[in-house]
């Protein structure tokens, strides 16, 4: 199972909720990371989780396409590997994209979101046309405002593309406790199992599983 969180435009949270999820993911499954931002965040967290006292993630890293494409190949229902790519477009980026079984894009709500998600619908479908297969982001609403109910302008941008993409139900605030809980490399859940960030995260991994129907067989075994 492939899962890429992926949007050219950067700064959205790709790293943020990949990390989350890779965290959260390896507790119960075998979750590999691969890390094509070129910040190189999630590598960075998970030096820092080491020195905490934590368990790494597993982290594959490639100097190119074709070593990429064949681990990618390899890929199978044992395994759940999460791919952080950039916040840009390039040749990686793009083979994130065809061999996703799910790819995730965070967005906010605000009015430049929109501007992002039509730069990206373009390299989507050029993407799909290349391959000959229809591509299709799950757009997750994240960094949004505590007090924000409506998300209407989001949503009929979403409802014009259904091709291209759909929206989760999932929506992760704006809140602090994402960025002091990497700082310490742990997940939001780590930091604070109750806190209300810890449950976003969680109903994202609940939808998530329903989507990609994860099952017990993939469980890792104790
Ligand atoms: N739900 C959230 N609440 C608060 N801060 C968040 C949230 N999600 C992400 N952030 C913050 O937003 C900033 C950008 O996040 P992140 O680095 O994950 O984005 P990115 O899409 O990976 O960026 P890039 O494209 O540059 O790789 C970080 O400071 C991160 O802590
Ligand atoms: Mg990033």
């Amino acid at each position: 199972m492939i899962i890429a969180l992926s949007h050219q435009k950067g700064g959205v949270g790709k790293s943020t909720l990949a990390y989350n999820l890779a965290v959260e993911l390896n507790k119960k499954f075998n979750v590999n990371v691969v890390d094509l931002d070129v910040q190189q965040t999630i590598t960075a967290c998970n030096i820092i989780r080491g020195k905490f006292g934590q368990k790494q993630l597993n982290i594959v890293s490639f100097d190119d396409k074709k070593n990429f494409i064949e681990f990618l190949n390899e890929d199978n229902d044992k395994t759940i590997t999460v791919i952080d790519t950039g916040g840009f477009d390039s040749g990686m980026n793009r083979v994130a994209m065809y061999a996703a079984d799910l790819i995730l894009t965070p967005v906010s709500t605000e009015f430049l979101e929109v501007i992002g998600l039509e730069k990206y619908k373009k390299i989507i479908k050029d993407v799909s046309k290349k391959v000959g297969k229809e591509i299709k982001t799950h757009v997750v609403l994240n960094k949004i405002h505590h007090s924000q109910q409506n998300f209407t302008d989001i949503q009929n941008f979403i409802n014009k593309s259904p091709k291209q993409f759909s929206l989760m139900s999932s929506v992760l605030r704006r809140r602090s406790d994402f960025n002091i809980s990497l700082s310490h490399g742990f997940s939001v859940c780590e930091f604070d199992n109750k806190s209300d960030s810890s449950k976003e995260i969680k109903n994202l991994i609940v939808e998530i599983s329903n989507i990609l129907n994860l099952k017990k067989a993939q469980k890792k075994r104790k």
